[in-house]
């Protein structure tokens, strides 16, 4: 029989995870879960769900149901995520696993007194020419990774400091991951400029950073919302080695590898990744080993974006990799 999943969250990545089981066996969304009653409703007639409920806790607590998709917005992450592997369920988290250190720290103890696994929704990951990129450059010395949106509305709730974080800490964790990811090591520290320069809610909306890695790589980090640039598109990425470099443009789905004494060499990809994450995690349950992407990948992603901001502070280098090891 198939896994039997439920989802908290009936909004835009809600749908887009309940599609992408849709396309895949092995597991099937049949439980939905929302503040709002008739969004739990309309996705459980609209997907054929077994019930919608305001009720989470009856979704978590039910034993016919194996795994949990988490997506609502971030200052719920943590504390869903705790009440579910505790449930004993599997937990898929969207992005970004928690808004601070100490629930992240909160969801790694409940995954360690848990046999579910959890994954960390980080999609672009499985992008065909970030994973090109890495097969090119697999020991780069430098990366780029730069995430520039349009502006973002003030109202909206990713700007609000407490549900959302802003643009630098929703969309960034993203970024830091993927940096991280193509840098193949783990961030010693950070050092960052920028701020809130103009959101009303004070987030921080702008941001350039360099993190120092342990493999004596560096990444540069841009993320910001104050103008997406036609020339490199919202996401650009670059990879440097000696002697070679790979650019991702076109929102990462345009890849020019470049070789001393040859001919550039492009190649053509597209934004994959929801159905791939799904796939993993689907695969990683029925196998019972570690998924891909773990809780330990949404802390360093999530202390990665808020080192930053610490270094936004203290005007100093902020340390990252002894927080996680500590
Ligand atoms: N991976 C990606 O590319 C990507 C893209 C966009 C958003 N996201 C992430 O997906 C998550 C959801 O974002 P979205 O754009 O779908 O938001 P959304 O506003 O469309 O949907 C969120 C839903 O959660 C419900 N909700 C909020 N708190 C709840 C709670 N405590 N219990 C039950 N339901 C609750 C809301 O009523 C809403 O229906 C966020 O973590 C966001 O960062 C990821």
């Amino acid at each position: 029989m198939g896994l039997r999943a439920g989802l908290i969250g009936c909004g835009g990545l809600g749908k887009v995870h309940t599609e992408a089981l849709q396309q895949l066996d092995g597991m099937k969304m049949v439980a939905f879960g929302d503040i709002i009653g008739e969004k739990a409703e309309e996705f459980a007639a609209k997907y054929g769900g077994e019930y919608g409920t305001t009720d989470t806790q009856h979704i978590i607590e039910d034993p016919r149901i194996d795994a949990i998709y988490i997506c609502t917005q971030h200052d719920s992450h943590a504390d869903l995520c705790i009440r579910s592997l505790d449930a004993g369920k599997h937990v898929m988290v969207e992005k970004p696993l928690a808004l601070t250190v100490e629930e992240c720290l909160a969801v790694g103890e409940a995954v360690k007194r848990s046999e579910a696994i959890l994954m960390t929704a980080f999609k672009m990951r499985y992008y065909e020419l970030i994973q090109k990129a890495k097969e090119l450059i697999p020991e780069p010395l430098l990366v780029v990774m730069q995430m520039m949106d349009n502006r973002w509305p003030d109202e909206i709730w990713a700007n609000d400091p407490i549900k959302g974080g802003g643009n630098v800490l929703s969309q960034g964790c993203h970024s830091c991951d993927i940096l991280r990811y193509v840098a193949g090591s783990n961030p010693i520290e950070v050092y960052a400029g920028g701020g809130n320069y103009y959101q009303k809610t004070g987030v921080v909306d702008n941001l350039a950073a360099v993190f120092r890695f342990e493999n004596s790589s560096v990444g540069n980090w841009i993320q910001g919302d104050s103008n997406s640039p036609p020339l490199t598109s919202k996401f650009y990425l670059e990879a440097f080695a000696e002697g070679k470099s790979v650019t991702l443009s076109d929102r990462l789905c345009t890849l020019t590898y470049s070789e001393n004494g040859k001919e550039p060499q492009v190649f053509k990809g597209t934004e994959t990744g929801f159905v791939e994450e799904n796939r993993a995690f689907i695969e990683a349950i029925k196998t019972e080993t570690p998924p891909p992407i773990d809780h330990i990948d949404g802390l360093y992603a999530t202390l990665m974006v808020l080192q930053a901001f610490e270094s936004l502070e203290s005007g100093r280098p902020e340390p990252i990799a002894s927080l996680v090891e500590a």
